[in-house]
């Protein structure tokens, strides 16, 4: 099959949805590739570099391609006025990420322009997807940048140092949900010297917290937290106020606080309050990475604010919600997104690439095509991107 990359439109976005290396993996495979000019060029990776792929204008990446590989779908709700047209006119086929439970009615508006469309964020997660798994390399990369984040906004070091000035204690580094970037953000603290304690709603997290070297902090609170496919369950607001109370008494002995917790599809639970970030000690500093989703702390400025990203200061501590972290690391965050893509695009041309042009394969034939097909035929095809869309 054709496939094609362009460069992206999305504001502040600096991934590339084909690197150079996965252009060579397709090509092997097979398919002939399409790169628009310059489309790598924020994240590290030149037009020169592309040997496997034709590099072309976008129009003619456009006019050619079957399938567009894309970081962000154009009905991601930040995506330009236009997108939608731009990439329905040509493709029959995108594949990349979309925010499909976001409710967006710009779903519906890249549904109806027929073009088959595949939501990666709505893999299941399952060993066979594991390669494919945008949402766990992502958030990889952003639970390393935030720590890395956390480190230059404090006002010490992480490390416990013993020197001819005096011994410096570690900085204390509490983690809010232990999925893949709380348990990565737990690791990078850890190596760069901080004590760490991770806390998750689902007990099975606990284990996972501590082969990361860290200590899991148990909240006493019966929870009954795990909900289906690995995930976090959404709790009612009695459990979250005592939750809110008893994180205050740890939010208390930490300097750094970084909340990921998340729960697919929902608001991010609110776990760190205003007074809970007043009692941090001083200089205290919450990164929340929950910011796209509402946050997880109070007083973060969020997507929804228009403001995410900027930094809010009371009495001496800050809080910060940064969205789009990983393309704030763009080359590395493209190379994993770029394998992920390739392999999800081999199972696409195994499952029935021919058929891409006129038709998109039978994606009841396989769970990860069934569940991550977003639009097809006109229709919004997921059943939970679907019931988030406001109703008519
Ligand atoms: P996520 O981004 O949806 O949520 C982050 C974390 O927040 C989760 O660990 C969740 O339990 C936690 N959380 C939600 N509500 C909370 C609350 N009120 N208090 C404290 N913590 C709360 O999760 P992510 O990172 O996408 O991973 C979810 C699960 O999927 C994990 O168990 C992960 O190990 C598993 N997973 C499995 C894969 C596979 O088998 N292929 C691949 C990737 C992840």
């Amino acid at each position: 099959m054709i496939v094609g990359a362009l460069r992206e439109l999305v504001p502040g976005e600096r991934r590339v949805a084909i690197v150079p290396a996965t252009a060579a993996l397709l090509a092997k495979a097979g398919h002939r590739v399409l790169v628009e000019r310059g489309a790598g060029a924020s994240a590290g990776f030149p037009d020169s570099a592309y040997g496997s792929a034709e590099v072309l204008d976008r129009g003619a990446v456009l006019a050619a391609a079957e399938l567009l590989a894309m970081v962000r779908l154009p009905c991601d709700p930040r995506s330009p006025e236009g997108a939608i047209a731009e990439s329905a006119a040509s493709a029959r086929v995108l594949v990349g990420m979309g925010e499909p439970l976001s409710g967006s009615p710009r779903i519906a508006a890249l549904a109806a322009t027929g073009a088959t469309t595949f939501a990666l964020e709505l893999l299941p997660r399952i060993t066979r997807a594991q390669s494919m798994d945008v949402l766990s390399s992502q958030a990889t990369v952003a639970g390393y940048k935030a720590v890395v984040l956390a480190a230059s906004l404090l006002d010490r070091m992480f490390p416990m140092l013993m020197t001819a000035a005096g011994t410096l204690a570690a900085t204390r580094v509490l983690v809010l949900g232990a999925g893949v970037a709380g348990l990565q953000a737990l690791a990078t603290a850890r190596r760069l010297g901080a004590t760490t304690t991770g806390y998750d709603i689902r007990a099975a997290a606990a284990e996972q917290v501590r082969s990361v070297g860290a200590r899991f902090l148990d909240l006493g609170l019966e929870a009954g937290g795990e909900g289906g496919g690995g995930y976090a369950r959404a709790m009612d607001e009695s459990f979250y106020m005592e939750q809110r109370r008893r994180l205050a008494a740890a939010c208390a002995e930490h300097e750094v606080v970084i909340a990921t917790a998340a729960v697919p599809g929902r608001p991010a639970p609110r776990l760190v309050s205003a007074d809970a970030v007043r009692g941090m000690p001083p200089g205290g500093v919450v990164i929340d990475l929950a910011a796209e989703r509402g946050g997880n702390c109070e007083l973060t400025r969020t997507r929804g604010d228009g403001a995410a990203g900027e930094i809010v200061e009371v009495e001496g501590r800050r809080v910060l919600g940064p969205i789009d972290l990983a393309s704030t690391v763009p080359h590395h965050a493209s190379l994993m997104y770029a394998r992920n893509l390739a392999a999800f695009l081999q199972l696409l041309a195994k499952a029935g690439a021919p058929g891409l042009v006129d038709g998109a394969p039978d994606p009841a034939a396989d769970e990860i095509l069934r569940d991550t097909l977003l639009a097809r035929d006109g229709a919004v095809a997921s059943a939970r991107a679907r019931e988030r869309l406001p109703a008519g």
